[in-house]
Formats: structure tokens, C-alpha cells, sequence
């Protein structure tokens, strides 16, 4: 059997003129840590707009579990595992912590009309719901913020709520488009500690895109180097870092800059 959980086959899309991702190629190992890094422009969240369906490719596949995936809507990539969070960690203010993490489950069944006419199915899924909600508020440390507007969280328990709620949908695929950008070291530390402790509880994979260099050579068991809507390196963290091809694309253009 093979142990790839996603297979992206030279994927392109263009916006306009602008070639966003340009013949990416690149494949993902069941249960791995794998950071995409690379120069702003370079299409990494594009490509993750590719993943989870939300932009459809001019051309190339992307097959999840081994099954193509590229043709389909996003919800539907989502009911099969793949779930996303975006750059910038986006939370509705106005609802309190708690409701932000249910908002991320799926089936609700008040979704069907069916359903819907069943108050006892979805009074059944409220308790539920709810309890997994506060079972992963529990987990990333912020429980007592469960009835405060999320407007109060700190931008770094932003992201940790953020992280909750994609995984209210029980993925088996995290993509998470910077997730400690912003994010003071402690935080940091904590998101790492809940990404470690999750990834062993449920046997997630995680494909992450991330700029601080530090935090991917520590936490991946794999890097992905894009530049220009390509793949340019890909391998294990030291191997990358030594290079030429991304030292001259990414790392020196990101050392000159400090
Ligand atoms: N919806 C869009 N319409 C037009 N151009 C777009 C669109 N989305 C992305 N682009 C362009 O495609 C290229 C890749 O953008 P993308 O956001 O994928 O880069 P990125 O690697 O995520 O960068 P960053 O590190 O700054 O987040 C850029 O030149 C960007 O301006
Ligand atoms: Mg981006």
C-alpha cells in the first residue's frame, strides 16, 4: 500500500497574467510533518487554494488517499479529510470562543432538511458538539475563555483557536498557512506542544506553510522549497539547508533581509 496521503502532479494555475503556481509537484507521506517554505509571491497558499478545492487547476491532479480530488467542490474535499487554516488565522469577534470552535463541525445534521425537522437529532448533535469543543479548549489551554467574544484573544489565541476548529472537523490532513506567524515564542511552544500532542492521539498529517526557518528545521520531517510556482527543493530539513538552489531562491534573500 502506498503511504503517500496526497499527490500533487504538476498543477498549474495562472490568475490574469500572473503564472501563481506554475507545474508543482510534490507528494505527502501519511502521518509526516511537511513545511512548504519559500519567498512571498512564491504560490504556497495558492497551492494550498489547490489542496482544499477553493481554486480549481488549469491543469495537472491532485489526489488525496489516492484518489483524485482536483474536480471536486471544497466542502467535499473537506467531508473527505482535508482540512485548512488560513493565513492570518480568521475568528468571528462577535460569537464567543466556544461557538467559533462549533462553527468547525461537520455533519450537523440541521445541515438537511430532513434533519432539520428532527430536533431531537440536532439537540443530540449540540451536546456532542459541544462537548468535543470544550474538550479541545481544554486542550490548547484556553477554557476559560469559552463565553468571551473571541474578539478578546490575543492574536497567538487566535491561532490556537483557529487550529481547534479545524480540528472540530476530525481531519486525517491539516494544511496550516502560517501558523505561528505573529505568535510570541510561548505561544509558540504551545502550539508545537499541541500540534506533537495531536499528531501522536489521532495520527493527523500536517502540511504547513511557515517563514521561520528555526521552527521548520525543527519541527518537519520534511521540507518543500517553492519559488516561482515551482517546486525547486525537497528533502529533509539538512539537506535543504545546505542547498544552492534554495539558498540562492530563499535563504540568502531572507538573510540579506535581516
Ligand atoms: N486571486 C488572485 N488573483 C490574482 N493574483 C493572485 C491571486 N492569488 C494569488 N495571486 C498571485 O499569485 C502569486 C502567488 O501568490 P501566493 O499568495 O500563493 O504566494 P505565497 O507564497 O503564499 O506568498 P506569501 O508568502 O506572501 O503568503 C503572487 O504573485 C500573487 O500576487
Ligand atoms: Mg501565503
Amino acid at each position: 500500500m502506498n503511504n503517500l496521503i496526497l499527490e500533487v502532479n504538476d498543477v498549474a494555475v495562472s490568475f490574469g497574467g500572473v503564472r501563481a503556481v506554475n507545474g508543482a509537484t510534490l507528494d505527502v507521506e501519511v502521518g509526516s510533518v511537511t513545511s512548504v517554505i519559500g519567498p512571498n509571491g512564491a504560490g504556497k497558499t495558492t497551492l494550498f487554494n489547490l489542496i482544499s478545492g477553493a481554486t480549481k487547476p488549469d491543469s495537472g491532479t491532485i489526489l488525496f488517499e489516492g484518489l483524485e480530488i482536483h474536480n471536486l467542490l471544497p466542502h467535499k474535499i473537506a467531508d473527505r479529510g482535508i482540512i485548512r487554516t488560513f493565513q492570518g488565522a480568521k475568528v468571528i469577534k462577535r460569537l464567543s470562543v466556544l461557538d467559533n470552535l462549533m462553527l468547525g463541525g461537520q455533519d450537523n445534521p440541521g445541515d438537511s432538511l430532513v434533519n432539520f425537522l428532527n430536533p431531537k437529532a440536532r439537540k443530540a448533535y449540540e451536546v456532542q458538539c459541544r462537548e468535543r469543543a470544550m474538550e479541545l479548549l481544554k486542550q490548547i489551554g484556553i477554557e476559560r475563555f469559552a463565553d468571551e467574544y473571541a474578539g478578546i484573544l490575543s492574536g497567538g489565541q487566535r491561532k490556537l483557536l483557529d487550529l481547534a476548529r479545524a480540528l472540530m472537523a476530525n481531519p486525517t490532513l491539516l494544511l496550516l498557512d502560517e501558523p505561528f506567524a505573529g505568535v510570541n515564542p510561548t505561544l509558540v511552544e504551545k502550539l508545537l506542544e499541541v500540534l506533537h500532542a495531536l499528531r501522536s492521539k489521532h495520527n493527523l498529517t500536517f502540511l504547513l506553510i511557515e517563514h521561520d526557518l528555526e521552527t521548520v528545521m525543527n519541527i518537519s520531517d520534511r521540507v518543500i522549497v517553492m519559488a516561482e510556482g515551482r517546486v525547486i527543493a525537497d528533502g529533509k530539513p539538512n539537506s535543504i539547508y545546505e542547498n544552492q538552489a534554495v539558498i540562492d531562491a530563499y535563504l540568502g534573500t531572507r538573510k540579506a533581509s535581516k
